[in-house]
């Protein structure tokens, strides 16, 4: 794609203005299109950004605001690609979904394409028949999403993966779960499901990754990561246990299943946040995770010792493409009707990504 032509470059304009004049101009435009504009951000997003926020949330909290949210005709989704098109796949026809920024995708959804995909289920058919049912992180494409409502499938995340691979379990004698390798090693494992019974499938030399029959796998896992959190690992743990006796380790699932298994505690971003502001005045804690979210739980407890449990702190450089200049452009552009940048998912995927995504609803 030609992101130029696409106007996704920003005007120079903007790149002039100070911090203050930008942040005058969302204020007046927020108010006067009062509840016709909604603004939900990602934990992940940057203090910049998240002021404006109408709701802040983890990826699921997000997708239920927005499915709830019927009085909004514009969504400006501060957050990556896979979560616009997931909001709008759950609003009205009418309502129409922004991305600020449209080079705010996502490392790990792209790690799987349908034709990938479609390739690895061939094989999944062949070895096993009718015996497995696909899962997908919501961090996945639209199509992705289609292709596992069609299968019979659901979307999970960080936050009801348990709840879904175990009704999922109900369904089929085993799981294809993509895209997060680590994700889905790290639930399947807690549900009690040793290591080797889960196999690797490898979307670049379309083969297995297993010891042992594979007859015997339960669970198959799509070769998929996050490039911000394997940079979580024991290394760092042993390090601050050494540093900062008594500490506790809080990490986000998508860390590899040797630093989740290692740490004290780990769960999805609200998980995250609720177990910090839970936590007692005097407590330590290293957090694996996302670096605008580890800083502004720092800041906002200043009675507690938070450090990022990765010294050189990992932002997610497509979370951060959302920036005050490109939210402001965004809204802007409503007021013009030069809409940037619309994120519309065509019915057909709608139809089928939204079987997977109420599925996952349903049961949460
Ligand atoms: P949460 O669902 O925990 O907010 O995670 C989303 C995400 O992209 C984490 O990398
Ligand atoms: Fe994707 Fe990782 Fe960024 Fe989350 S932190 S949006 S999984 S690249």
């Amino acid at each position: 794609m030609d992101l130029f032509q696409q106007g996704t470059t920003i005007p120079t304009k903007y790149k002039n203005l100070t911090m203050e004049e930008m942040e005058n101009r969302v204020k007046k435009l927020k108010e006067k299109f009062g509840d016709k504009l909604f603004i939900p951000a990602h934990h992940y997003q940057k203090d910049e950004v998240v002021q404006f926020a109408d709701a802040t949330g983890d990826s699921l909290q997000l997708a239920q605001l927005c499915e709830k949210n019927d009085q909004a005709a514009f969504i400006v989704f501060c957050g990556v690609h896979f979560m616009a098109e997931t909001a709008d796949m759950l609003t009205k026809e009418e309502q129409t979904v922004l991305l600020p920024d449209l080079r705010a995708g996502c490392s790990l959804a792209d790690t799987a394409n349908i034709e990938q995909t479609e390739r690895c289920w061939e094989t999944l058919q062949q070895t096993f028949g009718d015996t497995v049912i696909p899962l997908t992180y919501v961090n996945s494409t639209a199509a992705i999403k289609q292709f596992v409502g069609k299968n019979g499938g659901a979307t999970v995340t960080s936050s009801n993966a348990k709840k879904i691979i175990t009704w999922a379990f109900t369904q089929k004698e085993r799981i294809l779960f993509l895209p997060d390798q680590h994700l889905g090693r790290n639930i399947s494992y807690d549900l009690g499901i040793p290591l080797n019974k889960m196999a690797v499938w490898n979307q670049s030399t379309n083969a297995f990754e297993f010891d042992g029959n594979i007859e015997d796998a339960k669970v198959i896992l799509w070769k998929g990561q996050c490039s911000v959190h394997e940079n979580f690992t024991v290394e760092n743990i042993e390090q601050v246990r050494k540093d900062y006796p008594g500490i506790n380790v809080l990490v986000h699932p998508e860390c590899p299943y040797e630093t989740v298994a290692k740490s004290d505690y780990a769960g999805s971003t609200s998980y995250i946040i609720r177990m910090i502001e839970e936590a007692p005045s005097e407590s330590k804690w290293a957090i694996g995770t996302e670096m605008n979210l580890v800083q502004r739980l720092i800041q906002a407890h200043p009675d507690k010792e938070i450090i990022s449990l990765n010294p050189h702190l990992c932002p997610c450089m497509t979370m951060n493409r959302i920036d005050l200049a490109h939210l402001l452009w965004s809204i802007e552009s409503i007021e013009t009707e030069e809409y940037k940048h619309v994120i519309k998912v065509d019915k057909k995927t709608t139809e089928y990504a939204k079987l997977a995504l109420n599925r996952m609803l349903e049961h949460v």
